[in-house]
């Protein structure tokens, strides 16, 4: 049976380009997923675009002195231009300052008000003393009251994990300038947690095979839920729509609230794009379809909480019941897969403190793959992970470059010089079999391993079996072989089996590394398009917005989104038998080795700060 996936990657904030601590947490992981899928035969959807309303925007607007709508549409196409170069697959990567997205949000904030999930309240809220101007609470800082940790932040603590509420803070100050913030009343929309807390509580005890942190993080929400607030004081997001308010150009759509339901409005706009515009139905009202969230670990509570509930919500299934809205019944994640975070020589990746490597640099020197690879080998998959450019240029030359690169450029460079195509293998022995059985089977691990979101098994498996295949090659020693005229035979076996071990673990490599896997593909003769890479296109925002949205954006603004045509490659997770006879081309390098010096100074765009002392 084919399966249905949708493959939903958190949407980065389009407040600057992005740094490779962000593509470890939802890019790469959800890349190498989407595209074993794909490989396995099944109908896969991934989608995301960049998150472009909300405080995080104002406040770097304000600081690079320009218009918060100039910034989303700079950072929108860097942050298009970083994550295609990363050859991350998505079938749509858009915004959310799109006419449907607005549409889609507000329909489902109706669909929970009309439902009695959305509670209109009156609350304290945080003011600058000196310019009056609300203040965000991710922009208050102050000791937290449940745990005590010194630097929660007014929106969470990220030491012990609970949601709060500015005015919780034990000696808030506002990170801005410092000032004790002012509180007044002010009127909100809140979500009623409460009431969709046994609704919630029943769907996380069905989830299976979440990663143990995730889970229990996400159970431990539950134990004091509370309203949450989904509208705030700022005049940069959705407008909320209720009359009254939409006309309020001081009140919007928490951006939360409505980026979460970007994977839904970017699943309507892709259908819509490709020319079916009820597309998106197979993976959102099909219960059998399956959904795998990829985000950081600071991403958690908004995708195993806040989503679902407002999904529940939208379909009346909490205390309070309700109708199911006009779209449907929606489907709940089946899966929230998160990173830990990636760390730079110990510290946190921060811009503003000069503790970045840019994705952008990082392309420009290197290529895709060599980040791919550390990324899935050595990134934060279970735990904080410090990224150092010794380790860097270990893992790319011991593995990638003397282990893979050199592997299949010796093989093919020996048998093209010697056959010029692709031997006939004689009677096997048992070293040769050993071997291509090793091979054969690490098919099914590394399936198992990446159906799992495992992405580290995964490639160790891989990288085993080319451990095992070099050590085959030194004890063969197919260059003697190949002075002796007697050995003929033998030589063709030898190369003959190991060209197809290349060819297997070249496969299962292909969702890590799907440049070098296209080229691996050439050099053994095969033609044709092995594994798709996405591509940039401009856009227009003309879609026809079904829903009655208020205060959307203007029609028709240009915007570049990735897309691909990811059906028409070859790809699949299978051996693939290496036929005798093929031509082979001469192999050219296929993995560059680095300069050890660089493990020591890093390079000139992010060099490595003296030890202090
Ligand atoms: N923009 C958020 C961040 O960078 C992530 C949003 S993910 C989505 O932390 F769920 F809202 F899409
Ligand atoms: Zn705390």
């Amino acid at each position: 049976m084919t399966k249905t996936v949708l493959v939903s990657v958190a949407w980065p904030y389009a407040n600057g380009p992005r740094h490779i601590g962000h593509v470890a947490g939802f890019g790469v992981p959800s890349d190498v997923f989407a595209r074993f899928q794909r490989m396995r035969g099944a109908n896969v959807l991934m989608v995301s675009g960049t998150d472009e309303h909300g405080t995080p925007l104002l406040v770097q607007a304000d600081k690079e002195g320009i218009s918060v709508r100039e910034l989303a549409d700079r950072y929108n196409r860097q942050i298009v231009n970083d994550l295609a170069g990363l050859g991350l697959s998505y079938d749509l990567f858009t915004r959310t300052t799109t006419r449907n997205h607005y549409s889609v949000v507000q329909e489902l904030f109706r669909g929970l008000l009309a439902n009695g999930y959305m509670l209109k309240k009156t609350m304290m809220g945080a003011v600058s003393p000196s310019t009056g101007r609300t203040l965000p609470d991710r922009y208050i800082e102050g000791t937290c009251p449940i745990c005590g940790a010194p630097d929660a932040r007014g929106d969470q603590c990220d030491t012990c994990g609970n949601q709060l509420d500015p005015i919780d803070l034990i000696n808030p100050v506002s990170k801005i300038d410092g000032e004790t913030p002012k509180f007044v009343e002010t009127e909100h929309y809140l979500l009623d947690l409460p009431a969709l807390a046994e609704a919630l509580g029943k769907w996380l005890s069905t989830r299976e095979n979440w990663r143990p942190n995730v889970l229990k993080f996400s159970l431990n929400l539950l134990e004091d839920l509370q309203p949450r607030a989904m509208s705030r004081d700022i005049d940069w997001g959705i407008p909320v729509p209720v009359p009254g308010w939409a006309e309020n150009n001081a009140k919007k759509l928490y951006v939360w609230f409505d980026a979460v339901v970007g994977y839904l409005s970017a699943s309507i706009e892709w259908a819509w794009r490709s020319g079916d515009p009820d597309a998106w139905k197979q993976w959102w009202l099909n219960p059998e379809a399956e959904s795998y969230y990829f985000m950081g670990k600071d991403n958690i509570t908004f995708h195993s909480q806040i989503w679902p509930a407002e999904l529940l919500g939208y379909a009346g299934k909490g205390a309070k019941g309700g109708e199911v809205g006009k779209f449907g019944e929606l489907q709940l994640p089946t899966e929230v897969v998160s990173s830990e975070f990636l760390t730079m020589s110990g510290s946190k990746f921060s811009s503003s403190k000069g503790v970045v490597i840019y994705v952008r640099d990082f392309l420009a020197e290197f290529g895709a793959d060599p980040l791919r690879y550390f990324i899935a080998v050595a990134g934060p998959e279970n735990n904080d992970t410090d990224f150092t450019w010794d380790e860097f240029v270990r893992r790319i030359n011991n593995e990638l470059a003397n282990g893979w690169g050199n592997l299949v450029n010796r093989t093919v460079s020996m048998a093209y010089k010697n056959f010029g195509e692709i031997p006939d293998p004689a009677a096997l022995d048992d070293a040769d079999r050993v071997l291509l059985d090793l091979a054969e089977d690490t098919f099914d691990i590394v399936a198992e391993a990446l159906e799992a979101s495992r992405f580290k098994a995964g490639v160790s498996a891989i990288m085993h079996v080319v451990g095992e295949a070099n050590a085959y090659i030194a004890a063969q020693e197919p260059w003697v072989l190949a002075k002796d005229p007697a050995q003929r035979e033998r030589l063709g076996t030898v190369l003959w089996t190991a060209l197809q071990v290349i060819s297997d673990c070249n496969v299962m490599l292909t969702p890590y590394l799907p440049e070098t896997a296209q080229k691996v593909h050439e050099t053994l003769g095969r033609t044709g398009i092995w594994a798709a890479q996405p591509e940039i296109k401009e856009v227009k925002d003309e879609m026809p917005v079904e829903l009655v949205g208020v205060g959307l954006p203007e029609e028709g603004h240009v915007y570049p989104v990735i897309c691909g045509d990811y059906t028409a490659q070859q790809a699949k997770w299978e051996r693939i038998s290496v036929a005798p006879g093929s031509k082979l081309a001469k192999p050219k390098p296929l993995v560059q080795k680095l300069d050890p010096e660089l493990g020591q100074t890093g390079p000139e765009w992010a060099p490595i700060a003296p030890a202090a002392g």
